[in-house]
C-alpha cells in the first residue's frame, strides 16, 4: 500500500505514488466506465493524488476525467489534485492562436484555472503548477495571481514544473506563498536532475521533486540500448523482491533522500496496481549506484 507524503514545507500530503492523466485521451477505451476503473485501481493501492494539466489530450483529458470522477463520490474527500497551466497550444479549441506560446498573464491563469475546475468538478485544486517556464512573464504579475488563487480558495497551493532554479527564484522571490513542488522529467534513462543542480536546489528549498515519465515513457521497456543494458539488473532485483522491473525502477526514484515522488502514466490496471510494489522494495545504497552506472554506462569518477 502506498503512504502518504508532505508536499515540501506545506502541510499538503500526496501519497508516494501519483498518476498522471496525460495518456488518459490515448486509450483504446475512453469510457467513463474504463476511467472509473483506472481510478478505483489507484485507489486500491492507496495512490490518491492525480495530476492533470488543461492541455492534455489537446484540452480533452480533465473533461473525461471529470466525467467520470464527478460519480465517484466516495473518493471526493480522499483525492488530491495536481493542475498546470501556461501552455497554450495550436488546437481547433482557439482557432485564433497563430503560434504555441506560454501564456503567464494573471487573466490567462485565471480563465485556465476556472476551466479545470469545471472541467474536474471539483471546487479547489490541491496544487496549480506553472507547467513550463514562460520567457515573457511578469513575475510581479504572475506572483501576485498564483497567491490570489491561494487567498481566494482556487487552489490550496501552488508549484512550478520544469523550472530550472533561476526560473524558480524569479518567480518566488515575488511571492508570499512558497512554491512547494517542482515536476521534472526524472528517471533511470533521463537522470540528469541527479547531478545539474535541480535536485539539489529543490532540497535546499525543501521542495518536493515530482518526477515525470518515470519509466521514460515507456522506453524502459524497448530496444533503447541503455534500456537494454538495464533489464537484466532491473530483473534480478525484480525476482529477488518479488516485484515487477517497474516497481524496482520506480524504487531507485523514491530511494532518494530528495523525496522524489514519481508521476506515472500506465492505462493498464495491472501495471496501475503493481506500481504500487515499488512501496514495499528495499534499495540499499549499492543496489542504487548498481543502477545509476548501468543508465550511465561508465562507473563514477
Ligand atoms: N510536467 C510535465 O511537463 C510533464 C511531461 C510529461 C508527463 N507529465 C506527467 O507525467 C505523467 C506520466 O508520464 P508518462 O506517461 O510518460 O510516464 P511513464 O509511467 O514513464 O510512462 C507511461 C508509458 O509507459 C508504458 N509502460 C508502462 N509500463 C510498461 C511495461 N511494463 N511495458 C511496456 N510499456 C509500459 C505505458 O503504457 P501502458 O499504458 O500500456 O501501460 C505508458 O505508455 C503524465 O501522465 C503527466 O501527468 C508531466
Amino acid at each position: 500500500m502506498i503512504k502518504k507524503t508532505a508536499v515540501g514545507a506545506s502541510d499538503i500530503q500526496f501519497s508516494e505514488l501519483v498518476y498522471g492523466a496525460w495518456r488518459l485521451a490515448d486509450d483504446t477505451d475512453r469510457s467513463k466506465a474504463h476511467i472509473q476503473k483506472k481510478i478505483e485501481a489507484c485507489l486500491d493501492v492507496g495512490m490518491t493524488t492525480f495530476d492533470h494539466a488543461d492541455i492534455y489530450g489537446d484540452y480533452e483529458c480533465e473533461t473525461l476525467f471529470g466525467q467520470a470522477f464527478r460519480e465517484m463520490s466516495e473518493a471526493h474527500g480522499i483525492t488530491q489534485h495536481v493542475s498546470k497551466c501556461d501552455v497554450a497550444l495550436i488546437s481547433d479549441k482557439f482557432p485564433d492562436r497563430r503560434v504555441k506560446h506560454y501564456d503567464t498573464s494573471a487573466g490567462y491563469i485565471q480563465q485556465s484555472v476556472d476551466n479545470s475546475l469545471q472541467r474536474l468538478g471539483i471546487e479547489c485544486l490541491d496544487v496549480l503548477l506553472i507547467h513550463r517556464p514562460d520567457p515573457f512573464m511578469d513575475a510581479d504579475e504572475t506572483g501576485a495571481m498564483l497567491d490570489s488563487l491561494v487567498t481566494d480558495g482556487k487552489t490550496r497551493a501552488v508549484g512550478v514544473s520544469n523550472f530550472k532554479a533561476h526560473d524558480y527564484h524569479l518567480l518566488q522571490s515575488r511571492m508570499n506563498n512558497r512554491l512547494i513542488t517542482n515536476q521534472i522529467e526524472i528517471s533511470l534513462l533521463a537522470n540528469q536532475a541527479m547531478t545539474d543542480g535541480d535536485l539539489a536546489y529543490l532540497q535546499t528549498e525543501r521542495m518536493t521533486p515530482m518526477a515525470w515519465s518515470p519509466l521514460a515513457g515507456g522506453a524502459l521497456f524497448s530496444d533503447d540500448p541503455v534500456a537494454v543494458r538495464l533489464r537484466p539488473a532491473l530483473q534480478r532485483h525484480a525476482d529477488a523482491q518479488g516485484v515487477d522491473i517497474t516497481a524496482i525502477a520506480l524504487a531507485w526514484l523514491m530511494a532518494h533522500p530528495a523525496g522524489i515522488v514519481p508521476v506515472i502514466g500506465s492505462n493498464n490496471l495491472d501495471r496501475i496496481r503493481a506500481a504500487a510494489d515499488a512501496a514495499r522494495v528495499q534499495m540499499t545504497r549499492h543496489d542504487w549506484y548498481e543502477l545509476y552506472e548501468l543508465a550511465n554506462g561508465h562507473e563514477v569518477p
